[in-house]
């Protein structure tokens, strides 16, 4: 079969411009209205995403005054959407430092089972410094405590899934017996962050597990992601970077024994797309009109961990100096390499680093036409930097309209995306397989190569 494109639409705020929310272009609903998020997944699974994703973060910004930083809650979202949309899939980010691995699995299972088998969990460990005092920690736990943590996590939930084999409800009235009491298994998990005794409190999901996303590209992150992840969202601003990174991926998840194929590598893209070049670059100039620099400064500062940029002037050509070193920071490690690269080739000032930031927080960010975007996707697909793409339209829904009514039908014609969604599950969509249930694999071996 030939390689499949796939699309996700990440839905942030209004669009992902920063000062999307502020755009005559952008929804006039409530960031807190459900109806609003209903309306733009539906548009995306008419358009045959292969799925929607929703961010989170666990403090509220600084910047509220000059910015949106509002949203609900996105496991509570998905619950919401998986009854309103039928094919789409649904991921939701939560966090591994600030949650219990009990209480996420039935949450991620109890979605899975509500939407027939659409769920994918967006797996982070919180680089948002800012969370640590939403959850009693005086200080921000450290990227590889963050990352140890997240190990210990990932084989508790795993195990919870998989406590209930698939055949272990009988519900079988007649002889009054509702599950087999052998095919439902204890987990009892004794390590260093956790003791979880299980097994989970309801049946194995129909996609066995959740859909594994992933989203860290620090080398921690990336071997996190290379043994768990089944999808990985990615933030680069060149094609090269992004040529490195999947190659990357790829060659570590073969070294974790799994097949590269089914570790889907999913940069961020951040088109303004209209009929001309010039006027799909006029949308994208008069959209950063409306970006506020001291927002900019701010978001910048929440990057590196907090470090203060307030006295670097606006107008001076940047250097690798004016920023911690990225190993020094605790937050988002990979992407403030992101950034130091861009300083390092462009020389930029920090207005226009902040104008480029606005666009889309570091991922790739760019202006053209319907013809313009399909080369490019086309381009990078074929290229060995994207399995497909992480559709993060700067202004919603207007952009997503454009993307799936314009660039969409492009891909289409060039054999390149589904005219039909073939399956109902979100395995199915991105051609993941099954996972193995611990319960048919007689050998102990095997089970643990089964846990990807
Ligand atoms: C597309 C994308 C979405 C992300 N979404 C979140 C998020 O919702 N919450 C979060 O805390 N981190 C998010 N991250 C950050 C990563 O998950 C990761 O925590 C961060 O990059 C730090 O890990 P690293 O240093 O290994 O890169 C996202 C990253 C990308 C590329």
């Amino acid at each position: 079969m030939p390689r499949r494109l796939h699309l996700n639409l990440f839905i942030h705020s209004r669009g992902h411009h920063e000062a999307s929310w502020r755009s005559p272009l952008s929804s006039p609903l409530p960031l807190t209205d459900i109806g609003y998020y209903q309306d733009v997944a539906r548009r995306a699974e008419a358009a045959l995403f292969d799925s929607i994703f929703f961010a989170d973060q666990l403090a509220l910004g600084g910047d509220v005054a000059q910015a949106a930083r509002t949203w609900l809650e996105p496991i509570t979202v998905l619950a919401a959407l998986a009854v309103s949309t039928s094919r789409i899939g649904l991921i939701a980010t939560a966090s591994t430092t600030y949650t219990e691995p009990f209480n996420l699995a039935r949450q991620f299972a109890s979605i899975d089972h509500i939407s027939n088998g659409r769920a994918a969990w967006n797996i982070v460990t919180s680089w948002l410094a800012a969370a640590a005092g939403n959850f009693g920690g005086e200080a921000q736990v450290s990227h590889a405590d963050r990352y140890a943590r997240g190990e210990e996590f990932m084989s508790v939930v795993k195990a919870l899934w998989d406590s209930w084999a698939a055949d272990a409800v009988l519900d079988d009235r007649a002889a009054g017996r509702y599950a087999r009491g052998d095919r439902i298994r204890p987990i009892d998990h004794r390590g260093d962050f956790y003791r979880v005794a299980g097994p989970l409190n309801l049946p194995r999901c129909p996609q066995g597990r959740p859909v594994l996303v992933q989203a860290g590209s620090s080398d921690t992150g990336r071997r996190f992601a290379a043994r768990h992840a089944e999808a990985v969202f990615t933030a680069h601003m060149a094609k090269e970077t992004a040529q490195q990174f999947y190659a990357d991926l790829k060659r570590l998840a073969a070294e974790e024994g799994r097949d590269p194929a089914h570790v889907l590598i999913l940069p961020g893209l951040s088109p303004m797309i209209a009929g001309t070049e010039a006027e799909a670059q006029r949308l994208a100039r008069e959209t950063n009109e409306l970006t506020d620099p001291e927002v900019g400064r701010k978001r910048l500062s929440n990057r590196f961990g907090g470090h203060d940029f307030s006295q670097l002037p606006l107008d001076r050509p940047l250097s690798p100096g004016d920023f911690p070193p990225p190993d020094t920071v605790e937050a988002a490690r990979s992407r403030t390499e992101v950034i130091l690269n861009l300083v390092r080739r462009d020389r930029p000032t920090l207005r226009q680093l902040l104008g480029y930031l606005a666009g889309a927080r570091g991922h790739f960010v760019t202006a053209g036409t319907p013809e313009q975007i399909a080369d490019l996707i086309a381009d990078w697909f074929a290229d060995g930097a994207a399995d497909g793409f992480n559709v993060m339209p700067p202004l919603l829904p207007a952009q997503l309209d454009a993307f799936a009514g314009e660039v969409i039908p492009i891909l289409q014609r060039r054999g390149l995306f589904r005219t039909a969604y073939d399956g109902v599950t979100l395995r199915e969509h991105y051609g993941l397989p099954l996972p193995a249930s611990r319960f048919d694999s007689p050998d102990p071996t095997r089970r643990a190569a089964a846990d990807g």
